[in-house]
């Protein structure tokens, strides 16, 4: 059961299917344009959507708001420091704030990073810096309906060659997403993680966490990984930041912040170059963009967000949707991991080609039939047509995420879910595919136009 008990409400929007048929139509069929009040149940992110505590909002109002040196910064490296152990950190205002200032000041242009799956503001990154991304899941990710516990983890063979291989682009660093995000959320072993360090270290490259979701990740490896369940996943996510060379980090996540990231590292000199940058394009580094309460709130979620039993009721949560959405007929990627359900559309909807958007069809049939919103991961996002409109490239698989924001929806929020996907999956053909109308050509799905085909 949940370990908390609800404390404040917020109304959520409740919608007639001809009030979603509208704003959908209004909106050209781009879920990304609805208001969010249009939404009744929003599983677009995880990220800066949880729900914070007491404890935090408290913290909160503690939080010291001087420009430099503020008590909120102290309390907030202290925390941080006996979690990750690096000696350098900086606050930074999210994410791609930290991987911005990070790739910055790491990489030289022409130079490699490489990963088991870049995020795609990662990915945007290091190629803003003139650098290759390069992705190297581990074979067992391409079965979407594998068992397999650690279908996040890097193909070690393919990374030892890239590293014996560094004549045509060097290596800067090695990027471990801790949970896959890109991936379908699949954790990454702490064998894994071992081993990928030993041959950074043997190679002289330095090996960063992407560590969005390190609790979550910490949590399945002492579940399922063989000699760690006896482990807390605070001990687990300590040893983990241990073994890498620093982090950049998305507290929107696992931070159970708003707003909220930072950069840990153990080089003085990485440190000092990227606090230069921090303070001239984020803020001094004592705050990084954030006001002394976001510190405060973020110290005191990533204290939370290690509890077993928060932990625990998480997956639990995430498993019991899974179970019903497999009852149901449709087919997740495997195994259910904790801040996302990837559905697999193309399999749902095979009458739908990929260039017709099988995955955003039943995005689009979630939001008419039951309110919720999700993002397509398919041929909408990855794929590329000619100016006439015919297909260059489609996306591997065409999957919808349906995320799960912390501490927010309930069980029976969840099972709403799972009846809409039931009714959808009852009849797929009578779902239908959507064609592009108008696009940009960077980032599409977040401003494209689409009609029924
Ligand atoms: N790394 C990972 C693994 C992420 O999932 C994200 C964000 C980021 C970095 C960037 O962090 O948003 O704070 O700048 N993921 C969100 C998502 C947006 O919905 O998966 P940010």
């Amino acid at each position: 059961m949940e370990p908390y008990r609800i404390k404040v409400v917020e109304p959520i929007p409740l919608t007639t299917p001809q009030q979603r048929e509208e704003a959908l139509r209004r909106v050209s069929y781009n879920l990304f344009d609805l208001r969010a009040d249009e939404v009744t149940i929003d599983l677009l992110s995880d990220s800066g959507t949880g729900a914070i505590s007491a404890a935090q909002l408290s913290a909160g109002m503690n939080g010291d708001e001087s420009y430099a040196g503020s008590r909120s910064f102290y309390r907030w490296r202290e925390t941080v420091s006996e979690l990750t152990g690096y000696p350098h950190l900086l606050p930074a205002h999210q994410g791609r704030a930290a991987e911005r200032i990070l790739f910055t000041s790491l990489l030289t242009p022409g130079s490699t990073v490489v990963s088991n799956t870049h995020f795609d503001t990662t990915r945007a990154n290091v190629e803003l810096v003139g650098c290759q991304a390069r992705d190297i899941p581990c074979p067992e990710a391409k079965d979407l309906d594998s068992p397999h516990r650690f279908k996040g983890n890097i193909d070690l063979k393919a990374l030892e060659q890239i590293l014996q291989n560094q004549q045509e682009s060097p290596v800067a660093a090695v990027v471990m997403t801790i949970t896959n995000n890109g991936g379908g959320g699949q954790p990454v072993s702490m064998e894994n993680l071992h081993r990928t360090a030993d041959l950074c270290r043997r190679h002289s490259v330095p090996m960063i966490l992407d560590a969005a979701r390190f609790a979550e990740n910490a949590w399945l490896v002492t579940r399922h990984e063989p000699g760690y369940q006896d482990r807390t996943p605070r001990q687990v996510a300590e040893e983990a930041f241990r073994l890498a060379d620093g982090c950049i980090m998305s507290a929107k996540k696992d931070g159970i912040v708003h707003i909220g990231g930072f950069i840990g590292l153990k080089d003085p000199e990485l440190a000092q170059k990227c606090e230069r940058l921090l303070i001239a394009t984020e803020g001094f580094a004592t705050y990084g963009g954030l006001a002394g309460r976001d510190l405060d709130m973020m110290a005191q979620g990533l204290l939370e967000v290690t509890e077993p039993s928060y932990l625990a009721e998480r997956a639990d949560i995430a498993g019991h949707l899974a179970q019903r959405i497999r009852d149901a007929g449709v087919d997740i990627v495997e195994p259910a991991g904790l801040h996302a359900l990837y559905l697999n559309a193309g399999r749902l909807l095979p009458h739908i080609p990929p260039h017709q958007y099988p995955g955003h069809s039943l995005a689009c049939q979630l939001y008419l039939r039951g309110g919720i919103r999700s993002a397509e991961l398919g041929s909408l996002y990855l794929g590329e047509e000619d100016e006439h409109g015919n297909p260059i490239k489609s996306a591997p698989y065409e999957l919808v995420r349906l995320a799960l924001p912390r501490r927010v929806y309930t069980r029976s929020h969840y099972d709403h879910v799972a009846a809409t996907l039931a009714s959808i999956a009852k009849d797929p053909s009578s779902v239908h595919g959507y064609r592009i109308t108008d696009q940009s050509p960077i980032l599409r799905h977040f401003s494209i136009k689409l009609a029924p085909a």
